[in-house]
């Protein structure tokens, strides 16, 4: 089986359970988006790096395991015996290191730029609205409290993250895609609001 088919297959196994907006198909969006900054974008970057950190890049997360350092290990030795040299799979582990919001780290090489990018635009648009009251559920938040601002509820969740990310974009081109997908999630919060009150 082709390597990439390998890691596919790995990642269906890590994420296809997974009820808090970190499944399967958030990874396979991410990287969709990840060849499309790709294709924009001037610099040069490694290509098969990107594709296969974005697969990957959430199975060593938090909110999808709770062990992260038996996560990376096995992550590791996964993609060796897959047949990636050791220095591929080190970049690609530490890509999945950087990328987190949460971590507030910058990302220092092109490729983990664009994979920042290509998970961040993910959080934003319908699917990212859909997704943060996901993970609220997933973890017995409320969707909405009026005038709540904070990561104690989903639409708070907006202001204290999402509405940030289309200005903390590595490229111009995500910016662009991601100043489209801002408007539909205060589209979201806006018509939430509205329905919501009594
Ligand atoms: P990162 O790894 O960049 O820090 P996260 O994994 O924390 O990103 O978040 C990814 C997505 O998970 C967010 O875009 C959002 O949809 C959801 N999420 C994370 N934290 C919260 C929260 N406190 N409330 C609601 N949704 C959240
Ligand atoms: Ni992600």
């Amino acid at each position: 089986m082709k390597k990439y088919n390998q890691v596919l297959e790995y990642v269906t196994d890590k994420l296809e359970n997974n009820n808090n907006g970190h499944d399967l198909a958030h990874a396979r969006r991410v990287e969709t988006n990840t060849k499309r900054i790709c294709e924009h974008i001037e610099c040069q970057v490694n290509i098969e790096v990107c594709i296969i950190s974005s697969l990957v890049h959430d199975v060593i997360d938090r909110k999808v395991t709770n062990d992260t350092e038996k996560a990376k290990v096995e992550l590791y030795n996964k993609l060796v015996e897959i047949g990636y040299p050791v220095n591929f799979v080190q970049t690609v582990i530490t890509i999945c290191d950087t990328i987190s919001y949460s971590k507030g780290l910058k990302p220092s090489t092109n490729e983990a730029m664009v994979v920042q990018d290509a998970d961040r635009l993910d959080a934003l648009g319908l699917i990212g609205a859909i997704r943060t009251v996901e993970y609220s559920a997933a973890v017995g938040r409320p969707i909405y409290i009026e005038g709540d601002k904070s990561d104690e509820t989903a639409i708070g969740h907006f202001h204290s993250k999402l509405y940030k990310l289309k200005d903390l974009m590595n490229f111009e081109y995500s910016k662009l895609i991601a100043i489209e997908k801002e408007r539909v999630l205060r589209e979201f919060e806006k018509q939430y609001i509205k329905e919501y009150k009594w």
